[in-house]
């Protein structure tokens, strides 16, 4: 298939784009930059073996330019990663989340259908389950209230698309919910490279260790939990980006066999997939996991709660199994080598382009 993937640039797209060309797919990247770099699409394309990935700086709310794209490319589908994603900016710019996420995916959707382009898979997330009502969460758990503007552009674009698939039946939708993305590709050539100080566990943990900060907040340690730091399903981001892969089949003679079995949806080609590994870890079982891996120690001190964290999320993927015939290949040792292997290699991220 020929995918259109938006935010390909960033750290779940890069990696899915190797993960596409593999299973012989072809891809076309439109990204905006704001949170990304082009050199990832340079090191991807490397990794896969091609002299580039096509790619398109074009920004999702700018109709005109997704017109002339279309106008000039077909795609069997669009896995759309483009949006904005830190919890607390959210929070300070709601009206930027909504304009940017809400606001860019209906004109994305918009062209698509004018172009016939009816086949997305979308990045939702756990977030959705807010607090959630069952653990291990089951995507029967009903959606949550969630805590910030980000969760609610995920948990109201989830509700766009099934209303739209709902009104024409033409559309397929998968609602991918991640849970927890860490890890690199093993080659350390391409990973997370955030912008300032991390807001996620991971990223902050290996800034820690390779010296770019002094030590780790761990935001509370009295949670009910084993050892009351707050519980996980952290997913390498290469099996995520196989997941990816491994929805496309919806969109292929298979859907069918699979709408059949999703009996418990009511919008039968509205799929939705918990992607995690149904394991849950804490905050000090990744900092010492990191630590035995690596080699590395990563300093760390008690800090109070995070006002809207949760004690405990990780998720039953029994369903990704059963339907997709995907599960998660890799554990937390890889995880935390090859987020290690990617920092060592990158201590200030990405190069300038
Ligand atoms: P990322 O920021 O690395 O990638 C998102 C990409 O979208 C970036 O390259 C950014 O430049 C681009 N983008 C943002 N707004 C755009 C716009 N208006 N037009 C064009 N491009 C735009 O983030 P990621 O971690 O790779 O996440 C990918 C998707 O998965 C996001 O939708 C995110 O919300 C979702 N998600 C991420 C996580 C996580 O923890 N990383 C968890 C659950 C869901
Ligand atoms: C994990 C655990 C923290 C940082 C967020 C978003 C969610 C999704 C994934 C996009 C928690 C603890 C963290 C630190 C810490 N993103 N922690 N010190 O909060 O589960 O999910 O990213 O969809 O929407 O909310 O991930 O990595 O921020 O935190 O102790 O410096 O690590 O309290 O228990 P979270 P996280």
């Amino acid at each position: 298939m020929n995918i259109l993937v938006t935010g390909g640039a960033g750290f779940i797209g890069s990696h899915t784009l190797i993960e596409l060309y593999h299973a012989g797919h072809t891809a076309v990247v439109i990204d905006n930059l704001s949170n990304s770099n082009p050199v990832a699409l340079r090191r991807a394309a490397e990794l896969i073996g091609v002299p580039e990935i096509p790619f398109h700086q074009i920004d999702i709310r700018d109709r005109q330019a997704l017109e002339q794209l279309f106008a000039h490319h077909t795609f069997d589908a669009c896995i759309h990663f483009a949006g904005l994603k830190a919890v607390g900016e959210s929070v300070a710019k709601p009206w930027e989340y909504y304009e940017n996420n809400i606001g860019g995916t209906l004109t994305l959707l918009d062209v698509m259908r004018h172009h016939h382009c009816k086949n997305i898979i979308f990045s939702s997330s756990a977030t959705v389950y807010g607090d959630p009502a069952e653990i291990p969460i089951t995507e029967n758990c009903p959606k949550g209230t969630c805590t910030n503007p980000y969760g609610w552009t995920k948990s109201m674009l989830e509700q766009v698309l099934m209303d739209i698939q709902k009104a024409d039946p033409e559309w397929n939708v998968v609602l991918l919910r991640y849970f927890n993305p860490v890890g690199a590709h093993p080659s350390g050539r391409i990973g997370e490279n955030p912008n300032g100080i991390p807001n996620n566990l991971m990223p902050y943990i290996t800034q820690v260790a390779v010296g770019k900060r002094p030590e780790l907040g761990v935001f509370g340690d009295d949670y009910d939990t084993p050892d009351g730091t707050g519980v996980r399903d952290y997913i390498h981001v290469c099996d995520l980006a196989a997941a990816h892969v491994a929805a496309l089949q919806c969109f292929t003679a298979h859907s069918s066999q699979i709408t059949a079995h999703s009996s418990q949806i009511t919008n039968h080609k509205s799929l939705i997939y918990n992607i995690g590994t149904g394991h849950g870890y804490s905050v000090l079982d990744m900092v010492n996991a990191f630590t035995r891996v690596n080699g590395v120690s990563v300093p760390y001190r008690i800090q109070p709660r995070r006002a809207g964290d949760i004690a405990t999320c990780y998720c039953d993927p029994a369903k990704a199994k059963a339907e997709l015939g995907w599960e998660a290949k890799y554990g937390i040792d890889e995880m935390v080598r090859d987020s290690w292997n990617w920092q060592r290699q990158n201590p200030e991220g990405y190069p300038e382009p």
